[in-house]
């Protein structure tokens, strides 16, 4: 399992429900990165994404603890042990932990890697992730050139994981 995200400098990821940035070359390189995989989100994460409706052509997989909750076009989860349960019909390699912060803070000892977009910027947010860079179990693999968008400049990174847990 993977993770895949993007951050601001203070590891800031979302504000009021929504992203922080406008990033189309990091919007390409997630469509590139999950499309016909699967992606694993918590529900304000489906329910941020536009109608509520679900990413095309991959298979999505949406945590909540509501047992009334139901999404068209997705598999829903209502615990980790459900989830891991589930992830047993897939490859690991092709399973992608989309967001939000509560989802990536759970989630990311079990992965393998974290394909971490950063944006040189500091934002205000209400919602951020974990800081890889501070973590001893995780290492910097891969640096991108410099990219930028809409006045943004960013780098994508892959940290990896040098201790993943299993999925139980
Ligand atoms: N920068 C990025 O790349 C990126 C990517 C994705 C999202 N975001 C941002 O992140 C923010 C949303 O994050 P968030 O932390 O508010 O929400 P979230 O992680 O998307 O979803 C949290 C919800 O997932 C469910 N959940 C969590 N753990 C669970 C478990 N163990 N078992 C069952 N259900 C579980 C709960 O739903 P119930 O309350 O229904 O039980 C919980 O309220 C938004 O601002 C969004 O734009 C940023």
């Amino acid at each position: 399992m993977k993770l895949i995200v993007a951050v601001a400098k203070n590891w800031a990821i979302g504000h009021n429900g929504g992203l922080l940035f406008d990033l189309p070359d990091d919007m390409a390189f997630f469509r590139r990165t999950t499309l016909n995989k699967v992606v694993v989100m918590g529900r304000n994460t489906l329910l941020s994404f536009p109608g509520g409706k679900p990413l095309k052509n991959r298979t999505n997989i949406v945590l909540t603890t509501n047992t009334e909750f139901e999404a068209e076009g997705c598999t829903i989860c209502h615990s980790f042990q459900e989830l891991f349960e589930e992830l047993k019909n897939y490859n690991s390699d092709d399973v992608f932990v989309i967001g939000g912060g509560k989802i990536y803070n759970e989630l990311y000892p079990y992965c393998s890697e974290a394909y971490i977009t950063k944006v040189d910027a500091v934002e205000d947010a209400d919602t951020f992730l974990h800081n890889f860079d501070e973590d001893e179990e995780w290492y910097l693999s891969y640096a991108s050139e410099v990219h930028e968008n809409n006045g943004f400049k960013f780098i994508f990174n892959t940290y990896k994981n040098k201790s993943i847990k299993n999925l139980e």
